[in-house]
């Protein structure tokens, strides 16, 4: 088999990044500093949450190893692996402020064919926490392995959780088009005056949006990063400026993209020092208006019927 191609995208950004990584405005710390715009912590999870105070964070986001072999985990026992985050989810509640919020992204945990979803494995470790479920948002996404002795998997979940019921939520900067914008109220005092909200509906708890494979913009060497605008809802409706955003597996550092195009700081942790050299140049180049990303409001992609790819050939 002729061996891939390195992905074109993937190297002009890097090679973009090295020329304007200099120019970054952003102050970017090894160690957690509350002065930093940017953490990126080299190492274990648990020694940078270790080094943030009590209640400084507003959002702890972040999608955990799942346990299934990846080139950046070892599997283990499942018992041991909810050990393992149960102690990781320990220390996000210390740090997470009264007003915060936690936003944990995961999928199936797969053993001999059989699923187990990570959500309800992990949902009693922070029930016993304290903590309140605010959502449980399905993500769907298009593309992705096909199965033949089940239906394909074609969403994760993320399960929100605050802390106390006085919690941050910014809807309106997450609002989404309305079905039918121009529809007006038939009858009573109303009548004749728009019935929508004039910045657009609530997105509700199922959202469609690309998973980044190999054609989307921000693909990287990583092989399951964030899209940055799921992120983005979560920063923009759950955060203030200026807050710090944390993410303990933080991969190619999606979460803090997202938290330095919005102006929150933010901290994360990563075992392999690739991912986090790409992470560290990817926020300087969003913090540069450099990085390319697929913007929020773009529509989900639908070919064109009768192209040719739409089309079986005869
Ligand atoms: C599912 S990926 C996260 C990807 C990330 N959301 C992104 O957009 O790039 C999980 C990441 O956690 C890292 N990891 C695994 N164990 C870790 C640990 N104990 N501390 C910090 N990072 C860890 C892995 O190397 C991997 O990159």
């Amino acid at each position: 088999m002729a061996a891939k191609k390195p992905g074109r995208l993937r190297h002009a950004e890097q090679n973009t990044a090295s020329l304007f990584a200099d120019a970054c405005p952003l102050k970017i710390s090894s160690q957690f500093d509350p002065a930093a715009d940017v953490t990126l912590y080299a190492g274990d999870c648990l020694e940078l949450l270790q080094s943030i105070p009590d209640e400084a964070a507003q959002l702890v986001v972040t999608s955990p190893p799942y346990n299934i072999g990846k080139e950046y985990e070892k599997r283990l026992d499942i018992d041991l692996y909810v050990e393992q985050q149960s102690r990781v989810i320990e220390e996000c509640v210390r740090i997470l402020h009264p007003r915060g919020s936690i936003c944990w992204q995961v999928g199936n945990y797969v053993e001999r064919g059989a699923i187990i979803p990570l959500d309800v494995l992990l949902y009693p470790v922070f029930a016993k926490l304290g903590l309140r479920m605010r959502n449980r948002i399905v993500w769907h996404f298009e593309h992705g392995l096909h199965c033949t002795r089940r239906f394909s998997g074609r969403y994760e979940t993320i399960i929100w959780f605050t802390k106390t019921d006085d919690y941050v939520f910014h809807l309106d900067p997450v609002r989404v088009p309305q079905k039918y914008p121009g529809k007006k109220y038939f009858k009573g005092p109303k009548a004749g005056q728009y019935s929508c909200h004039p910045l657009g509906k609530n997105p509700g708890d199922v959202w469609i949006i690309p998973n980044v494979k190999h054609n989307h913009v921000e693909k990287t060497i990583h092989p399951c990063q964030f899209p940055v605008e799921l992120i983005q809802r979560l920063v923009l409706s759950m955060t203030d400026p200026g807050a710090l955003v944390v993410d303990p597996f933080l991969g190619v550092g999606t979460s803090a993209v997202a938290a330095v195009l919005h102006q929150r700081r933010a901290a994360g942790a990563e075992v392999v020092p690739e991912y986090l050299e790409i992470a560290r140049q990817r926020v300087s180049l969003a913090a540069q208006g450099l990085l390319r990303i697929r913007p929020m409001d773009r529509p989900v992609y639908e070919p064109p019927p009768g192209s040719s790819l739409t089309s079986r050939p005869r």
